[in-house]
């Protein structure tokens, strides 16, 4: 299927997409109605990017499991911030369990996310926005007009710092477990940046004070059952443009992250949470911590509900500089990125969406 959409996008096209967000109802809203085809603006294979097109062989390796309990600020401790250096340098994700978020709250995420997705139409189209001022919106693929292809997702988005919403922003379906959930997050968060700091060989508060997570926002994705999952992908592949993310997701799995030119599952792991590296510590630690490239597949099987936390600043939050953190240079180790404000470099991102990576466009 050929389908040359940067030079002649065709009128059919066109239409779909607009016909697709004027429904403000989602790819749940194609499912909903009975769609047994998948719309061509879903079609993954009319994207070029050469890992979408071959994908390498699949793989049996896992990324690592990391227990964060029994941390008792000795021994244990070195070998956590072990742990975590090892797979930020090698896979730019892993998995933590026993990371103190109960059980019931990520349930109760999970289920606020699905309440909301499964709310009636009349309820959930109020939310539907693409108004970049707005602190609480739902839309579908948020990049639906620029990017090549669309994703089998929809997402609610709620930016939680360093300006909260009010309460009243949020749909009731999820606003209690979201500000929760939220506050423990952002408690884990804390956490992971002293053990990344140590990781570093910096002190603990380190990337703490050079405010890595003063930007905070959350992502509930509901990814509908396809009916075509060879054809299309749940979230093309990408890295994030954060510090760090931490994800929580169900346990029906998709998620696939590039690592020597294989995709490997992220397995779900009952209670644990995911944790990626972002563009931005790639940036600042000089290329030793990892943005790994990831996708979610499609499938039959659905909904698959994941909740993803971004640690970045999103709008004129902040007018610091970011580069390669001065005390992990050397004559050996120069600094390989220009500096940047994260304003600038979402500005990078968002004309590049889908294109080359903005480390790329920073690399000296
Ligand atoms: C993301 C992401 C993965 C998932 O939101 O950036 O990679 O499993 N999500 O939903
Ligand atoms: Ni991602």
């Amino acid at each position: 299927m050929e389908h040359s959409t940067s030079t002649l996008q065709n009128d059919d096209w066109e239409r779909e997409l607009k016909a697709f967000d004027d429904s403000k109802a989602g790819v749940k809203g194609l499912v909903d109605k009975g769609v047994t085809k998948i719309p061509q603006i879903f079609n993954a294979f009319n994207d070029d990017t050469p890992s979408e097109t071959s994908p390498p062989q699949e793989f049996d390796l896992q990324i690592p499991v990391i227990d964060l309990g029994f941390d008792n600020g000795g021994v244990r401790r070195r070998d956590i911030v072990d742990k975590v250096r090892d797979a930020s340098e090698k896979f730019g994700f892993f998995q933590v369990v026993n990371h103190g978020i109960p059980k019931e709250i990520l349930d109760e995420m999970k289920e606020g996310v699905r309440r909301f997705h499964e709310e009636p139409y009349d309820v959930k189209k109020e939310y539907y926005s693409r108004d970049r001022s707005k602190k609480v919106k739902f839309s579908s693929n948020f990049d639906l007009y620029q990017a090549k292809t669309a994703n089998w997702r929809d997402t609610l988005f709620c930016n939680m710092a360093p300006e909260p919403p009010q309460p009243n922003e949020f749909p009731t379906a999820c606003r209690d477990i979201t500000i929760c959930y939220s506050e423990h997050v952002r408690k884990l968060g804390l956490t992971i940046l002293e053990l990344l700091s140590e990781a570093l060989g910096l002190k603990p508060k380190h990337l703490e004070e050079m405010e890595c997570m003063k930007g905070q926002f959350i992502l509930c994705h509901y990814y509908p059952a396809c009916p075509e999952p060879d054809k299309t992908i749940g979230a093309k592949v990408h890295t994030d443009p954060t510090f760090f993310t931490i994800l929580l997701q169900d346990h029906i799995g998709g998620l696939q992250v590039l690592h020597q030119n294989h995709w490997i599952d992220v397995k779900p792991v009952e209670g644990a949470l995911v944790i990626n590296m972002g563009d931005l510590i790639q940036l600042i630690s000089n290329d030793k911590f990892k943005s790994v490239k990831h996708r979610v597949l499609a499938n039959s099987v659905g909904p698959r509900i994941s909740v993803a936390c971004f640690f970045t600043t999103l709008r004129n939050e902040s007018d610091r500089v970011y580069g390669p953190i001065k005390d992990l240079l050397s004559k050996d180790n120069p600094p390989i990125y220009k500096e940047t404000t994260v304003r600038d470099f979402n500005i990078q991102f968002n004309s590049k969406l889908g294109a080359s990576s903005t480390l790329e466009y920073l690399r000296i």
